[in-house]
């Protein structure tokens, strides 16, 4: 057995995901969450994919209390991959305050107690939406940082700033951020995918919805942008693909191969594919058709971003390995599973 590593947030999406790579890599998992976005649910599909059920609780990362009891409980966690956090671009508008707390506190928490514990490094789950409309595409990690254009945005800017102002104060830690683009997609046995509360806000979800009969007709955001079909731009990159990335990222960490105390990565695939494209993708990868309407665009939208991940391939060796078409076929399969459960 490898070392043991917190995830925060592995009830989650990507979390989830990731708890079953660490486990396939060796890694003895202690996951953590409040369930504000999740289910316990999920803590049993980890299970029956990978045979192991990892250390679970219930708990809050703004707890810093319970954090150390956590610590207590569960010595030598070597590493921690933090997920935890709000994601929903659209509340954060609504409800700053509480994404600030949320958001920040929980890190701040986490840095704090990392010394205390030994805990040798911490991978953050940043995004793409910190480089806002690029200038330059593909996007690699040395763009210009642009004003957010939402709270959401605004905390993962300066999640980044808090850790590398953490790390160069000479903190015995080191970090790697892995600034994500477009997750999408399931793990391919349907145990875990993603499931949004109420109305999906992201494009595949509620694409996979509108062609289950569940939401009526897709909206296409805008029809008239400077892209060769006028839809939006995006680098969508498979959920599991992904969630192997946080798996180098940790090992590079715990063996000391880190070439500076933090490292950021983009993770994507370095392919840009259009709104437009992608309903015809899934059309083709499943024989399911998507009722969709093109309406006007959606505030705040960013025209066309995708990923230069040369950074990732050569320094961490990890690429994005899933094609397009079997990725959304996994996102079709969840969306059935989530039928016969009777859950969707
Ligand atoms: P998710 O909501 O599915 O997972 C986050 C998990 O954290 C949830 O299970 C939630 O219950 C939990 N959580 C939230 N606040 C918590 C707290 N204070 N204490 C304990 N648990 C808490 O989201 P996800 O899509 O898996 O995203 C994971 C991370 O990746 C987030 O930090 C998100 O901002 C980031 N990210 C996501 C995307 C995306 O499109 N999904 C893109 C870029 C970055
Ligand atoms: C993708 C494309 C929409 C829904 C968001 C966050 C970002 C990051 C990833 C966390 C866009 C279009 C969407 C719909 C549509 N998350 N669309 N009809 O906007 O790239 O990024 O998730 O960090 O911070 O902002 O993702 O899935 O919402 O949209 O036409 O019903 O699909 O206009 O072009 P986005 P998305």
């Amino acid at each position: 057995m490898k070392d043991k590593i917190l995830v925060t947030g592995g009830a989650g999406y990507i979390g989830s995901h990731t708890v079953i790579e660490l486990q396939s890599a060796g890694y003895e998992v202690v996951v953590i969450d409040n369930l504000s976005n999740s289910n316990v649910d999920v803590i049993d599909g980890i299970e029956k994919i990978s045979g192991i059920r990892p250390a679970f609780e219930i708990l809050d990362c703004n707890d810093c209390n319970g954090l150390k009891e956590l610590f207590d409980k569960y010595p030598g966690i070597k590493g921690i991959i933090h997920f935890a956090a709000s994601k929903a671009v659209g509340e954060s508008v609504h409800k700053p305050l509480l994404y600030y707390r949320n958001n920040l506190v929980s890190l701040i928490n986490l840095l704090e107690l990392m010394p205390l514990y030994h805990v040798k490094g911490i991978v953050f789950s940043s995004s793409c939406t910190v480089y806002g409309q690029p200038d330059i595409l593909p996007v690699d990690e040395n763009a210009p940082i642009k004003p957010a254009l939402s709270p959401y945005g605004n905390t993962k800017q300066i999640n980044e700033e808090i850790i590398r102002d953490t790390i160069y104060s000479k903190i015995p830690y080191k970090s790697i951020i892995l600034r994500y683009f477009n997750p999408i997609g399931a793990h391919p046995t349907a145990e875990i995918g993603e499931l949004p509360n109420g109305v999906p806000q992201n494009l595949v979800p509620f694409l996979t919805q509108a062609a289950m009969g569940i939401r009526g007709e897709l909206s296409v955001f805008g029809d008239d942008y400077d892209t060769p079909d006028g839809s939006c731009i995006r680098d969508y990159i498979n959920v599991v693909d992904l969630a192997k990335a946080h798996v180098i990222a940790v090992d590079r960490m715990l063996k000391g191969q880190s070439e500076a105390d933090v490292e950021t990565f983009n993770l994507g695939t370095g392919r840009g594919v259009s709104v437009l494209e992608l309903i015809n993708s899934f059309e083709k990868a499943t024989g399911v058709k998507v009722p969709y309407k093109i309406v006007g665009r959606r505030e705040g939208d960013i025209e066309k971003v995708w990923a230069n991940p040369a950074h990732a391939n050569n320094v961490l060796g990890w690429t994005a390995k899933e094609t397009l078409e079997d990725t959304l076929r996994s996102c079709w399969k969840w969306q059935l599973k989530l039928r016969e459960r009777g859950i969707m």
